[in-house]
């Protein structure tokens, strides 16, 4: 069952989200050729510090992952989710997600955005247009009456329509109390099916969209995810809340 917030809640969940675009986008405008992943991490490190927040990410694990040893999840290019930042050394026509999940007050927001570095590839391009147009398409269904599967199967339409495809395997979910809650907001899915959607139900979209092939895979690491065919990958994430007449956007930074 998905959790109801009064709200209150909300308000304080808006909060965290405040912090996370903050984040995303300070340390969006920092990416650059020659940086590497590790310096983004290290930049939005301090940032949680000056906003009093903590990462959920850090030291999270889920059955039988070793804990994640860093605050964000930063992806170039190939890498869908859930990369570790590190050595990876940033050049011009990456593409680059900053997902930040962030704990403030005791309440969790979780937001990603995928940044291009400098001049990308036309189909690059398209993919970051398409993939946050997919996001906002499934945000339009987000409303009290329509049920979880609409949001999937806008986006899954709108990724398909223009020739990418969705990512099976990961899912937006119920956020707010904690990271991860019911119910599973799957990025693809038949009108119609699925819980209903509620006044009060706070939880992720997330298109994670491929220019390639659909599958995934893990490495070594045990967290980053890729791309099996080595395509690009691109990832928008909003955290929304089910409010009287459609989803408001805690995590746009208003
Ligand atoms: N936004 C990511 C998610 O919801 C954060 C995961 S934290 C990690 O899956 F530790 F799993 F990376
Ligand atoms: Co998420």
């Amino acid at each position: 069952m998905s959790l109801i917030k009064s709200q209150i809640e909300i308000s304080k969940i808006r909060d965290a989200g405040k912090a996370v675009h903050n984040i995303i986008h300070s340390t969006g405008a920092m990416i650059r050729p020659g940086i590497t992943t590790g310096e983004l991490e290290d930049y939005a490190a301090v940032l949680f510090g000056k906003f009093g927040a903590t990462s959920p990410c850090l030291g999270y694990s889920p059955g039988g992952h070793p804990p994640f040893p860093a605050w964000t999840c930063i992806c170039v290019n190939n890498e869908i989710v859930h990369a570790i930042p590190g050595r990876r050394l940033i050049k011009e026509g990456d593409i680059v997600t900053v997902d930040v999940a962030l704990e403030l007050n005791g309440y969790v927001a979780d937001s990603a955005w995928t940044f291009p570095v400098g001049k990308v590839s036309p189909l690059a391009e398209r993919l970051l247009k398409v993939t946050r147009d997919a996001l906002y398409r499934g945000i339009s269904q987000a409303k009290a009456g329509q049920k979880v599967a609409d949001i999937g199967y806008a986006i899954q339409r709108h990724a398909e329509t223009n020739g990418f495809s969705v990512v099976r395997e990961l899912v937006g979910h119920g956020v707010g109390r904690t990271m991860h809650e019911e119910p599973q907001v799957a990025n693809f899915g038949q009108r119609g099916k699925g819980p209903a959607l509620k006044s009060g139900m706070t939880f992720t979209i997330e298109p994670m969209i491929n220019a390639g092939r659909k599958e995934i895979e893990c490495l070594d690491d045990g967290w980053t995810i890729v791309t099996e065919d080595g395509s690009l990958s691109a990832h928008f994430e909003h955290t929304v809340a089910i409010v009287p007449g459609g989803a408001m956007i805690l995590t746009n930074g208003d």
